[in-house]
C-alpha cells in the first residue's frame, strides 16, 4: 500500500480548465499537487490559491537559481503564498541556499525547502564535458546534497536510485522527492529510467512525483487508487 500523503501529482498543464478539472476530480484525497513553471507562468498565483482552496498540500516547483539577493527577494515574494514545499538549485551555492533557508524559516507558512542537485536529465558526458564537473553523477549529487543540507535545506529532488546513498551520506531524515515513477503497465512517456511506486517506496523515497499516469488517465481517481493499492 502506498500512502496518498507520499504522492505528489504533477499538474503539468497550462490551461485553467484542465487544471480545475483535475483538482475537482482529486479533491478529498490526501495527495499533494506540484505546480511547476508551465502552470505558474500560465495562470500565476491563482494556481496555488485554487489548489489550497480545495485542500491540497502544494509543492511549488519553480527551481529558483540566481544570485543570492535575487533568490532571497523572489522567495520573499513567493512566501506570501500558502505553499508547503518550494525548491531552489543547489548549484546557486551555499550563500544562496542559506539566505533562501532563512527566508523560508521566517515565513508564515514555513514550507519545506528542497534543493535540485544534478537534474536527472543530466548525463555523465554532459556533466563532465559541458559543465566541466568531474566524477560520476552520483558523486556530484551526493556533494550537492550535503552542501544543501549544511546550508539549511530540508531535502533534495533526486532519482529513486539515489535515495539510499543520499540518506546514508547526509542523514536518514533528509527528505527525498523523486520523479520518474511509473506504475506497472503505464506509458513511459518521455521518462527514460523509471521506478514503480512500490519500488520507490522500498528504496526509501519520502515523496514520489507522478504526473501523466494520473492526470492523463481517462479516470484519474481509478489510476490513483491502483497506485495506492500496489503491493
Ligand atoms: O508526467 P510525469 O510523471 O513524467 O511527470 C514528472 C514530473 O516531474 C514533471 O513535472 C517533470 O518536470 C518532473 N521532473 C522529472 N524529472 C526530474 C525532475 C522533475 O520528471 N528529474
Amino acid at each position: 500500500m502506498i500512502p496518498e500523503e507520499k504522492i505528489i501529482v504533477a499538474l503539468d498543464m497550462q490551461k485553467p480548465e484542465s487544471y480545475a478539472k483535475i483538482l475537482d476530480t482529486l479533491q478529498g484525497s490526501k495527495i499533494w499537487v506540484k505546480i511547476g513553471m508551465e502552470l505558474f507562468y500560465s495562470i500565476g498565483p491563482d494556481a496555488v490559491l485554487g489548489a489550497k482552496d480545495r485542500g491540497f498540500k502544494i509543492f511549488l516547483d519553480l527551481k529558483l537559481h540566481d544570485i543570492p539577493t535575487t533568490v532571497e527577494n523572489a522567495l520573499t515574494s513567493l512566501m506570501k503564498l500558502p505553499v508547503d514545499m518550494v525548491n531552489i538549485h543547489a548549484a546557486g551555492g551555499s550563500e544562496m541556499m542559506r539566505r533562501a533557508s532563512a527566508v523560508v524559516r521566517n515565513s508564515a507558512y514555513k514550507p519545506l525547502l528542497i534543493a535540485v542537485t544534478q537534474l536527472t536529465s543530466t548525463t555523465q558526458p554532459q556533466m563532465n564535458e559541458e559543465q566541466r564537473v568531474s566524477g560520476t553523477v552520483l558523486e556530484s549529487v551526493l556533494h550537492f546534497s550535503k552542501l544543501a543540507m549544511t546550508a539549511g535545506c530540508d531535502g533534495v529532488v533526486c532519482s529513486p536510485h539515489e535515495v539510499k546513498s543520499i540518506k546514508a551520506f547526509c542523514r536518514p531524515d533528509f527528505i527525498t522527492v523523486t520523479p520518474g515513477i511509473r506504475p506497472i503497465g503505464t506509458d513511459m512517456n518521455d521518462q527514460k529510467r523509471v521506478t514503480t511506486p512500490m519500488d520507490a517506496l522500498r528504496m526509501g523515497t519520502d515523496f514520489m512525483v507522478i504526473g501523466r499516469p494520473i492526470t492523463q488517465s481517462p479516470s484519474p481517481l481509478i489510476a490513483l487508487a491502483n497506485i495506492t493499492k500496489e503491493e
